[in-house]
């Protein structure tokens, strides 16, 4: 047996538009520090800082109706497509509803950003779009803005986090062409807005928030009365991804007013539910960690604007797992030929993730962006199928004499059991050499057996638990 080693950290991209952002000062807005950091952020007392958008002036919430909606509606025709709703006969048969999705992962941005970023900035006068607009993003904004600007004629400089996929930043850049910037900082949606916040502060320019503006969720809004007409009716569910909260304040809104026995769900990642965790607390309250794999969804404080106006018309939160999301993905392409990214499945993994569905009845899901780095679908397959409990990691001691592996295959692993990793190296001067092992399994139900089986040997044999170190370097 010989050593086998692997794994390179993704690199860091560098394009000609691209700029990865070192701020001058530590000294963010009010003093945050503009780290690289994925916890919740904490002032000198250890009290958690609010990150919301400080510069735009307080609106309130009823600066979101369904009127604003509607008059967006136009506007937002400009850029936007009208996308098709389609019935699905893979979640309708699994369901026994009529399941319809709404496609805007088939925007010419591949997500429905494109109508909040253009609705706001159409609207500024000449001496506004004429100082330029700023905008964080965690990628797909970026990309709605960047349309924007150069549909408007307008410069843009778009903060993007490190973990913002190769595959949205270099779509940013074909976008805005030579209307637009990238420049990349820190590793969380939070910091590269606090760095467009301090851009806007320095310059001028004029903030283009990814969702707690009334005049981005309005945009955004404008999903609603566009799925009704093409139904014909209002559907009897309709279920919205969810990050900080754009697009379902502007759905839930419009549904609340126009329809209102329309129950809207939202939907957020398991690792950054911060919509849920507003509505608990009765206001939006900074999450102490956020997991960055739903890069579109994982928002760690849920809007000033977006939070009263979700709890206002009455929608409903709930979380899909990760891996969950990722197997729905995967569902996705194979059987109904969608590329989804990882918030563009959340909608319709939730079908299976404990939601009630009333048989027969219509339910509409948000299919809301499909810009996924084809690089992403090895940890996608990954995280899948652990899962779906198929994927494992086990520490074995080998004898080291010979025979001790092919007695490992023979007496251990099952008929359909599969080796995926094996890692070991051969020590001297000692009895035992510890091996990594990667198994997976044809159905989840062969793990019982597996488990007794390697207990009953005399191999020393640790399980990696799934949620330890060693299996996050794994994953
Ligand atoms: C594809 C996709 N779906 C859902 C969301 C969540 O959106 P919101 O912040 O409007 O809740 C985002 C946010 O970027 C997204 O890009």
């Amino acid at each position: 047996m010989s050593p086998a080693s692997y794994r390179a950290a993704p690199p860091r991209v560098a394009c000609s538009t691209l700029q990865v952002h070192r701020p001058r000062t530590k000294s963010g807005p009010r003093g945050q520090r503009l780290s690289s950091r994925r916890h919740r952020d904490a002032g000198p007392d250890g009290s958690p800082l609010a990150w919301t958008d400080v510069t735009t002036p307080p609106t309130a919430p009823s600066a979101v109706t369904a009127a604003t909606i509607d008059e967006a509606a136009p506007r937002v025709a400009d850029v936007a497509s009208r996308t098709p709703l389609e019935l699905n006969a893979r979640l309708s048969a699994a369901t026994g509803a009529q399941v319809w999705l709404k496609r805007e992962d088939l925007q010419p941005v591949r997500s429905y950003k494109i109508r909040g970023a253009y609705n706001l900035i159409v609207q500024l006068d000449a001496e506004a779009r004429g100082r330029g607009v700023v905008c964080a993003s965690a990628g797909n904004h970026a990309q709605g803005v960047a349309l924007a600007c150069r549909r408007l004629g307008t410069h843009g400089r778009i903060y993007v986090p490190g973990t913002t996929p190769r595959q949205k930043r270099e779509r940013i850049v074909t976008l805005g062409g030579a209307d637009v910037e990238v420049i990349v900082v820190g590793d969380s949606y939070e910091d590269a807005f606090r760095a467009a916040q301090q851009d806007a502060a320095d310059t001028g320019a004029v903030l283009v928030p990814a969702f707690d503006d009334p005049r981005t969720i309005s945009g955004q809004g404008t999903v609603a009365p566009e799925i009704v007409e093409q139904l014909g009716h209002a559907p009897d569910l309709l279920v919205v991804p969810v990050g900080g909260g754009g697009l379902i304040a502007g759905m839930a809104t419009w549904m609340h007013e126009r329809h209102p026995a329309t129950r809207v769900v939202g939907v957020e990642p398991a690792g950054a539910a911060s919509m849920g965790a507003a509505l608990a607390a009765g206001a939006p309250t900074p999450l102490a960690e956020v997991d960055p794999f739903v890069d579109g969804a994982a928002v760690g404080t849920a809007g000033r604007h977006t939070f009263p106006l979700v709890r206002d018309a009455g929608a409903q939160l709930m979380t899909v797992d990760e891996g969950h999301a990722c197997t729905e993905m995967l569902r996705l392409y194979q059987s109904d030929g969608i590329i989804a990214e990882p918030a563009g499945a959340l909608a319709t993994a939730a079908l299976d993730a404990g939601l009630v569905i009333e048989p027969g009845s219509t339910v509409v899901c948000v299919v809301s962006g499909g810009n996924n780095d084809i690089s992403r679908y090895g940890e996608v397959l990954e995280r899948s199928l652990i899962h779906q409990r198929l994927k494992h990691y086990f520490l074995v001691s080998f004898p080291q004499e010979p025979g001790a592996l092919r007695r490992f295959l023979d007496e251990i692993l099952g008929p359909d059991d599969d080796i995926t990793l094996f890692d070991y190296v051969k020590r001297n001067n000692r009895e035992t050499g510890p091996a990594l092992i990667g198994v997976e399994l044809a159905s989840a139900d062969d793990l019982s057996g597996l488990l007794e089986r390697l207990e009953d040997s005399p191999l020393g044999v640790e399980r990696v638990a799934p949620g330890s170190p060693l299996f996050h370097y794994l994953v």
